[in-house]
């Protein structure tokens, strides 16, 4: 059965090119991106990976902890960063699961068998500090993912969890920001000291709150 949003996300061991690691202990009481890509020695996903690591300052000051997956084995894992530190001028020090017998693929529904029947697709999960799935993304084999886009879902995520505000289509860091409905009007005042506007009264705009 595939994830869903709210579901706690499975722990797992697995063996990395970090060493072995246990999910939720790897997480710790922070964020998680767990990403899967098809293979190793691919073109897009040696550039997304590296893109990964050279956003690595961004990720853990949001105290993310990102992991990648694949069906590759170790060995392979290991050759295939220094051709991603080489060409992508990174240091890829996250860890990336070697998932040869799919157990972690399966339980997180990455492999599509219509799509490959023995490679993942480009599945994306943000984990909460609760364990719970936030978002999941499903690319195509052929288009990297934006990983700004994942530091902007981030920064959402994290100012609804700590000022219940939500984010607007296209929002970006330093604009405005949506009061969440369950919030009655009279109360914003005291919940947001920056003052709001009311274009509707179910449409509250207030400044970002932690800016
Ligand atoms: C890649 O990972 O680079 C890739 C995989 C399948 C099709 C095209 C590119």
């Amino acid at each position: 059965m595939s994830l869903r949003l709210g579901d706690i996300a499975p722990n797992f061991t697995a063996k990395t090119s970090a060493g072995d690691i246990d999910f939720y202990e790897f997480l710790g009481n922070g964020w998680g991106i767990l990403f899967s890509h098809p293979a190793d020695y691919t073109p897009v996903c040696t550039t997304e990976l590296g893109k990964t690591a050279l956003l690595q300052e961004e990720f853990a000051k949001r105290n993310v902890k990102v992991l990648a997956v694949s069906v590759d084995p170790l060995e392979k894992h290991m050759g295939w960063i220094k051709d991603i530190n080489e060409t992508q001028k990174c240091e890829v020090n996250f860890p990336i699961i070697a998932d040869e017998d799919r157990k972690i693929s399966e339980a997180y529904d990455m492999i599509h068998p219509n799509a490959s029947v023995n490679a993942t697709v480009r599945s994306l999960f943000i984990i909460g500090p609760d364990k719970a799935v936030k978002l999941i993304i499903t690319y195509p084999a052929s288009t990297g993912r934006n990983f700004q886009e994942m530091l902007r879902v981030i920064d959402s995520l994290q100012l609804t969890a700590n000022y219940s505000v939500a984010t607007p289509a296209d929002w970006k860091e330093g604009e405005d920001v949506v009061v969440v409905p369950a919030i009655k009007t009279e109360d914003i005042p005291a919940k947001f000291p920056k003052g709001f506007t009311a274009v509707k009264p179910y449409l509250r705009l207030t400044p970002q709150p932690n800016k």
